[in-house]
């Protein structure tokens, strides 16, 4: 029987979110419904709604989540009814040209459902990032759920869905960072201090956050950045070589999606080092950069799709670390609330108020 759960939908562009019924088909082959326990709201879900990933509205929202599998379609055998896990966007498809190379991390054609959800007038959603768990429940495709320990916490393990992740990936896994590395991070929302968490974990001895919002600084702090500038109050670029004895950073990571932003980062790196986007621009911004200094000052300008994660490895790697004290994933946890108040929380979130709200069922 098709299960009708409420949930969060964004249907016109810039107009707020609303609760709608939506109608989840049973399972069909390859293909989970998971019941969701807790759901962060990561800025990825407010791009949906401005409308700056694509126009295919409806949007069903909400995709960093954990929670229950509840029932599998024919031919599952990854996960079953009862186990805990978290929900990934990358289902590897084992046959695209970049699986087939070895590298599953990047893989170009990943798994959703196939069945879509719709409203109750048979209208078809479009579920953000392939899950859309604004809502008791939601379909995937089974490779979407990866199991964990259940001795984590929901609210914080489903964090690993998305944002968390994506910042710990690129620092350790797009970055490469190492231990004695310096590393700076533009923009220390749940991203970013991701991003200074993972450089933390990999044995960065200098960790510099920058942002706008003192707030923020003072949490990256909590994270593990050694030092913290207001890029508000001066000029990032010369605060980041002033503290790198004049050469500027290894590794130098843009977690905002802002051209200007990204500038700084390219000029506040050592030479050869990395610069890693993983904040995710807007479809009409262009970048510039004088392309004498591209190759004069070597290294490597890289982007990071989801921290380059693995979530059959990461995921469960990094519960372990989370279990055993040495990740605070419940650090990024500002606030739990209703599935009704994610308008709010996307506004706490443009006024720099929470680092992760995160809707609990
Ligand atoms: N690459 C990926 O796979 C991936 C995954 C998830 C999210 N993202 C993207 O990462 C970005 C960050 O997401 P988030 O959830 O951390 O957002 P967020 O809103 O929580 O954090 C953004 C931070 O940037 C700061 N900021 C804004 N303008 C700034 C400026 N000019 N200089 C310095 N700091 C500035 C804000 O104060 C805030 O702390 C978004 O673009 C999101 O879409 C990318
Ligand atoms: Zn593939
Ligand atoms: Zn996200």
């Amino acid at each position: 029987m098709p299960r009708t759960v409420q949930g969060v939908v964004s249907k016109a562009v810039g107009e707020p979110v609303t609760l709608e019924e939506i109608v989840i088909p049973d399972p069909g082959p390859g293909e989970a419904v998971v019941r969701i326990q807790a759901c962060g709201v990561c800025h990825t879900d407010l791009h949906y709604r401005e409308g700056g990933i694509n126009d295919e509205f409806p949007f069903f929202l909400g995709h960093e989540a954990a929670g229950v599998v509840e029932e599998v379609g024919a031919g599952v055998t990854e996960v079953e009814p009862g186990d805990f896990v978290i929900l990934n966007w990358r289902a590897v498809c084992g046959q695209c040209r970049s699986c087939l190379r070895g590298r599953p991390n990047i893989c170009f054609s990943t798994h959703n459902a196939s069945q879509k959800m719709t409203l109750a007038d048979g209208t078809e959603l479009s579920a953000a990032l392939g899950i859309g768990a604004f809502a008791d429940a939601t379909l995937v495709a089974a490779g979407q759920c990866t199991k964990v320990d259940p001795a984590a916490s929901p609210v914080a393990a489903g964090l690993l869905g998305c944002g968390v992740m994506a910042g710990i990936g690129a620092a350790m896994n797009t970055g490469g960072v190492g231990p004695g590395d310096s590393v700076a991070v533009f923009g220390c929302g749940g991203v970013g201090d991701g991003a200074i968490a993972g450089a933390k974990l990999a044995g960065a001895t200098t960790i510099i956050g920058v942002d706008i919002d003192d707030r923020k600084l003072e949490w990256a702090t909590e994270f593990g950045a050694t030092h913290t500038i207001n890029s508000n109050d001066e000029d990032p670029v010369h605060a980041i070589k002033a503290l790198t004895g004049g050469n500027g950073v290894d590794v130098a990571i843009e977690a905002i999606g802002l051209p200007h932003v990204y500038q700084q980062a390219f000029k506040a790196r050592d030479l050869a080092g990395t610069v890693v986007l993983v904040g995710v621009p807007a479809p009409d911004m262009t970048l510039e950069l004088p392309f004498i200094e591209v190759f004069g000052r070597g290294g490597a300008l890289k982007s990071s799709w989801y921290g380059d994660c693995l979530p059959s490895k990461d995921f469960p790697m990094l519960i372990d670390l989370y279990l055993q004290g040495r990740l605070d994933l419940d650090r990024f946890v500002s606030e739990t609330i209703g599935v009704g108040d994610v308008e709010e929380a996307f506004h706490k979130m443009e006024r720099g108020e929470v680092l992760r709200s995160v809707v609990v069922f």
